[in-house]
């Protein structure tokens, strides 16, 4: 079964209560979080997410494009996410072994996210203690990006060491993820979609979140 997750970086910030009920169908909540530095863009921290906990019971996975980290997790922790990701390239390995370390003394999941440049081996040091891999299929940032076919093949080959090492951690794509685009990630071996334009674009929200769960499971 192919879990949705809507995109709130493509809602309306005015009215993001509305915006999030709206998605009240769907598997996860994304939350992308910039700092500037990581990525050029900014946009929510954590006062923003505490506030998305007091209206909504969704699934809140929450993703950190920010540098190093393991200096946010008990603050995002604490504000009511359920899983955090955070990027390969954004720190030292150790220090993001400790950012894991800390996501488990904090009671979330605990996530990794590959910037299109990182290959899939880079998860080996820490597959077997993932609840997800996070596989960014544009460069991270912005959303309504084009999808990067050339990501099917790190897909791909996330799913084998899945497979392999961990086979009960999740696979998620996001960046570019359409009705035309879904089917094509899932038979790659990604189960969770992250989507924001292809969402929050159409005009009726739970309609486009049914379409790409039917897309996806063909
Ligand atoms: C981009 C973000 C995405 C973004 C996806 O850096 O991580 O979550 O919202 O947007 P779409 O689905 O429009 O590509
Ligand atoms: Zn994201």
């Amino acid at each position: 079964m192919v879990k949705i997750a809507p995109s709130i970086l493509s809602a309306d910030f005015v009215n993001l209560e509305r915006d999030i009920s709206r998605a009240r169908d769907a598997d996860y909540l994304h939350v992308d979080v910039m700092d500037g530095a990581f990525v050029p863009n900014l946009t929510i921290g954590v006062p923003v997410v505490q506030s998305i906990r007091k209206c909504t019971d969704m699934f809140l996975d929450v993703h950190l494009m920010i540098d190093k980290p393991v200096r946010y997790i008990e603050a995002f922790a604490q504000a009511g996410a359920d899983l955090l990701s955070v990027h390969l390239e954004a720190d030292h390995p150790t220090r993001i072994a400790q950012a894991l370390d800390l996501m488990e003394q904090c009671g979330v999941k605990r996530a990794v996210a590959l910037r299109p440049i990182t290959s899939a081996n880079a998860i080996l040091p820490y597959v077997e203690r993932l609840d997800l891999v996070l596989v960014m299929t544009v460069e991270p940032g912005f959303g309504g990006q084009a999808f990067m076919e050339s990501q099917l093949d790190t897909i791909r080959q996330v799913r084998a060491i899945i497979d392999k090492y961990n086979p009960a951690c999740e696979l998620e794509v996001d960046g570019g993820i359409n009705r035309t685009t879904a089917p094509l990630v899932s038979a790659a071996g990604a189960n969770v979609l992250v989507a924001g334009s292809a969402v929050y674009g159409a005009d009726d929200v739970p309609a486009a979140i049914r379409a790409l769960r039917e897309a996806a499971e063909g």
